[in-house]
C-alpha cells in the first residue's frame, strides 16, 4: 500500500485492524463537460490512527469523504467500512454503518440551526436515529445524556437551552464534536474543523480531538490544507492532486522526505515545518523508548 516514502527505513505497519477500505474510487460530475473529481483512489484507514488527507482547494477531497461516508454514490469502485461493501447494503443497514461514520466541518456555525437551542442541536442525531430518544417521556434521558457529550467536549452542561450565537467559535466547533459523538461512532471525519479559529484556539480543539481520540478509541479521516496541522496531529498522510493520491505513507517520512514532486511543492510552500516537534511523533519515539504507549 505505501509504496513510496518506504526506502530507507520500513515503517512499522499501522496498529489497529483496517476499518476503512477504499477501492478505485472515482467519481464524476456534469454530463457534457465532466469532471473527474476522484480518480482510481485506493486507500485503507486503520482503527485509531489519524490519516489526514491534504492536498490544494479544489483537488477532490471533500469529495472523497462525502464517497467514504455514503453521502455520495462512486462513479466506479466501492467503500467498505468494517469490511462491509457500502453499495452491497439495504437502506437500513446502510443507515447503520452511516451513524459510525460521523462529519465534522469547517464552519460549525452554518450546519446549525440558529433558532435551535444547544441541547436540540446535539440531541438531533439521537432523535433522528434513536425512536427511544424522541417523545417526552426521553426528554429527560436525553438532556442527561446531551449534558454529558457537552461536558466530554470540555463544556459546562448547563448551557443547554442557550442558542449558538452566544458562543464563540471555538466552542461552537466544540458543540458540533459533542454532535458528531451522539452516536458513539468509531470513524470521524474532520474536514478542516480548525481552519476557521484563530491559531490559539486551533490548539486547545486539536487537543481536545486527541484527548477524545485516546479515550474512545476514534478513527480520524483528517483533512487539512494546514501542513503544521497535520505533522500535530497525523499518524500517516495521504497526498491529493487532481483527484488521485500521489502518495501514501508514516507522516514523518511523507513530510520529512516526501517522494512526489507535488508533495515537495506543497511543503515548499510551508516556511517553518518540524514534524518532529509534533506531538505524534514525539508520543511514538517516547513509547519506542519503552517510556509510554498509546
Ligand atoms: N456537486 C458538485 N457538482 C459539480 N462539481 C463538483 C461538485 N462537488 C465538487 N465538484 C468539483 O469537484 C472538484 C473537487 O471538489 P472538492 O470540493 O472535493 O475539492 P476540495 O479538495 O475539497 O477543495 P477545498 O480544499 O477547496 O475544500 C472540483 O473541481 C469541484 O468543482
Ligand atoms: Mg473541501
Amino acid at each position: 500500500m505505501t509504496t513510496e516514502a518506504t526506502e530507507a527505513t520500513a515503517p512499522a505497519p499501522p496498529a489497529g485492524k483496517v476499518l476503512l477500505e477504499l477501492n478505485g474510487l472515482r467519481r464524476e460530475f456534469g454530463s457534457r463537460h465532466t469532471t473527474v473529481a476522484v480518480d482510481d483512489v485506493s486507500l485503507e484507514v486503520h482503527e485509531g490512527e489519524t490519516l489526514a488527507l491534504v492536498g490544494e482547494s479544489g483537488c477532490g477531497k471533500t469529495t472523497l469523504t462525502r464517497l467514504l461516508l455514503g453521502l455520495l454514490e462512486p462513479t466506479a469502485g466501492n467503500v467498505r467500512f468494517d469490511g462491509q461493501d457500502l453499495a452491497a447494503l439495504s437502506a437500513s443497514q446502510l443507515r447503520g454503518v452511516r451513524r459510525q461514520m460521523q462529519v465534522v466541518l469547517q464552519d460549525p456555525y452554518s450546519s446549525m440551526n440558529p433558532r435551535m437551542r444547544i441541547t436540540d442541536i446535539v440531541a438531533e442525531p439521537l432523535v433522528t436515529h434513536d425512536p427511544e430518544a424522541r417523545g417526552r417521556r426521553a426528554r429527560a434521558r436525553t438532556r442527561e445524556r446531551v449534558g454529558e457529550l457537552l461536558e466530554a467536549v470540555g463544556l459546562d452542561a448547563g448551557i443547554q437551552d442557550r442558542y449558538p450565537h452566544e458562543f464563540s467559535g471555538g466552542q461552537r466547533q466544540r458543540v458540533s464534536i459533542a454532535r458528531a459523538l451522539a452516536l458513539r461512532p468509531r470513524l470521524l471525519v474532520l474536514d478542516e474543523p480548525t481552519s476557521a479559529l484563530d491559531v490559539s484556539v486551533q490548539a486547545t480543539v486539536l487537543d481536545l480531538l486527541a484527548e477524545l481520540q485516546r479515550r474512545l478509541g476514534l478513527t480520524y479521516v483528517f483533512v487539512s490544507h494546514n501542513l503544521a496541522v497535520v505533522a500535530q496531529v497525523a499518524d500517516r498522510v495521504a497526498v491529493m492532486s487532481r483527484g488521485s493520491l500521489v502518495e501514501v505513507g508514516e507522516a514523518a517520512a511523507v513530510l520529512h522526505s516526501p517522494q512526489h514532486p507535488y508533495t515537495r511543492q506543497l511543503l515548499d510552500a510551508v516556511p517553518v515545518l518540524d514534524p518532529r516537534r509534533g506531538r505524534r511523533a514525539a508520543e511514538r519515539a517516547s513509547s519506542a523508548a519503552g517510556a509510554d504507549s498509546r
